[in-house]
């Protein structure tokens, strides 16, 4: 039997973190992965990075909401990724992104499944995202996978230190 695979009542089960049928592997996000995830974050249109990306502010990220946030990964290759945390109110999703030659292969919807479940098991109630209003391709997605569009609501933000912006700052 291949390695995250095991039986249970004649039945095959996946664990978590190990690899599907098609060798894409889930797992959590942890900071040794940085270097590939931001590669990727800088290659995926639709994404916006600024000061909050460094590998100090993702790390810091990182801990503040530990194995909430995860990476998809084909023979030791990063392909997708997201992070996930949570206030105690209402859950935060970013920079969600995957390989442009693995889209549509339900990757993209198992990595916000992962970090639903974490948010879940959390008890939070409700998740957001922001997306710039440009991006009706990222938007369909997120449509076609159940989230509503906040009509009502708009983002206002104060900054709150001298961070220098790179002109294609992400919306949060
Ligand atoms: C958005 C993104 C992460 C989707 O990843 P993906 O792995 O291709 O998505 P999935 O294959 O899991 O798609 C899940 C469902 O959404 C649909 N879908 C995915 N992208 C879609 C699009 N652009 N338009 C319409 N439907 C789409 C899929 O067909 C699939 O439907 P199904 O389950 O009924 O077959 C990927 O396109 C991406 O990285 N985009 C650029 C970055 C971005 O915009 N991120 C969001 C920032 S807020």
């Amino acid at each position: 039997m291949k390695s995250g695979q095991k039986w249970d009542n004649g039945v095959k089960k996946k664990l978590p973190g190990c690899p599907s049928d098609n060798g894409i592997i889930v797992r959590a996000f942890c900071i040794e992965d940085y270097r590939a995830v931001i590669a990727l974050w800088r290659r995926t249109e639709g994404v916006g990075l600024n000061e909050s990306d460094t590998r100090r502010a993702i790390a810091a990220y990182l801990r503040h909401n530990p194995r909430m946030s995860f990476v998809a990964e084909r023979d030791g290759r990063i392909i997708g990724a997201v992070l996930c945390g949570h206030d105690g109110r209402r859950g935060y999703l970013h920079h969600l992104a995957v390989a442009k030659r693995y889209r549509h292969r339900g990757i993209g919807r198992q990595l916000v499944n992962a970090c639903l479940a974490k948010l879940r098991k959390a008890d939070i109630p409700k998740c957001n995202i922001l997306i710039f209003a440009d991006n009706a391709a990222g938007m369909k997605f997120w449509a076609h996978t159940g989230w509503k569009l906040r009509t009502e609501l708009q983002v206002m933000q104060i900054r709150l230190e001298n961070g220098r912006g790179t002109g294609n700052d992400c919306p949060c």
